[in-house]
């Protein structure tokens, strides 16, 4: 049975307080990314201000792994090859990789899982966004993906050690529901959390509202919902194709109700599955070839 631990709200929220804040390049890359289009000069602009992320752009694309035949001699040509969206994920990893690449104590996951996780959550909610009803940017349910569990880096500390009571109480129930889980042991969970740590990183509405609502996109306002419909189905994309290690790997309820937001005949699960992991693979191996 799982014990309510009597944590205390303000000690959570203190504990959103403590995440690192946001650079300003991965800030108003979001910004851009949140967009409907955005141009090669606008994100130019952002990037060469900071030093660092323009360095890492060019060790990525230049890289073996990247596996171009001419190496990249401007910062445009760079990020045309890498795309917005990865743009905006070496700027995250570079400015709260921190809070990504730990390891999350309390889903008795490996170090790195986190940030696998939600590149994989990313790439895939750019290929169900091709499929959307609505016209939706692909970049902006790419970074929707990337941000989707942030959440947890913060609740973790607090479902210390509670893994297996969780499990164990979810084999006796009939609606599996992780976040529930969560809700009794803490008072709050990894959706809200990742909500209240939106506001701390002034993120887009975009954002806000599908880190908010993942796992329940049928409470999300209207206007957010083709987001957060997609950000949740691509959430279970990832947890079928990933590593499965965290303790709450696919003890979610799927809701059903993005058949309304997404064109799933046009769709196919099967090669979005294999998008994923292809993906996947080509840019963690061109992101970890220059990290070392
Ligand atoms: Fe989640
Ligand atoms: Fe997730």
């Amino acid at each position: 049975v799982v014990q309510v631990l009597g944590i205390d709200s303000a000690e959570i929220l203190k504990a959103v307080e403590e995440v690192p804040v946001l650079s300003d390049s991965a800030s108003q890359l979001l910004m851009l990314a949140s967009r409907e289009d955005q141009s090669l000069l606008e994100l130019e602009k952002v990037v060469e201000k900071d030093v660092n992320l323009t360095s890492q752009i060019f060790k990525v694309v230049n890289s073996a792994a990247f596996g171009l035949m001419t190496p990249v001699k401007t910062l445009g040509r760079g990020i045309n090859y890498l795309g917005v969206r990865n743009v905006v994920g070496l700027a995250l990893q570079m400015s709260v990789g921190s809070v990504y690449n730990g390891r999350l104590m309390g889903y008795e996951s490996e170090p790195g899982e986190l940030w696998n996780h939600c590149l994989q959550t990313a790439i895939a909610a750019r290929e169900i966004a091709k499929c959307s009803k609505t016209k939706l940017n692909t970049d902006t349910a790419y970074a929707a993906g990337l941000l989707h569990d942030i959440g947890k880096a913060v609740i973790s500390q607090f479902l210390f050690g509670t893994a297996q009571d969780i499990l164990a109480s979810i084999e006796h129930t009939e609606s599996v529901d992780y976040l529930m889980k969560e809700e009794e042991i803490t008072g709050t969970n990894h959706s809200k959390l990742g909500f209240e740590l939106s506001k701390r990183w002034n993120l887009p509405q975009d954002f806000a509202q599908a880190i908010l609502h993942h796992h329940h996109p049928d409470q999300a306002p209207d206007e957010f919902k083709a987001i957060a419909y997609i950000v949740h189905l691509a959430d279970f994309v990832a947890m079928m194709v990933g590593s499965m290690t965290s303790s709450d790997a696919m003890l979610y309820q799927l809701d059903e109700g993005y058949r309304e937001y997404i064109d799933f005949d046009e769709l196919g699960l099967e090669r979005v599955m294999s998008e994923t992991c292809l993906e996947f693979r080509q840019i963690h191996d061109s992101l970890s070839s220059v990290r070392d």
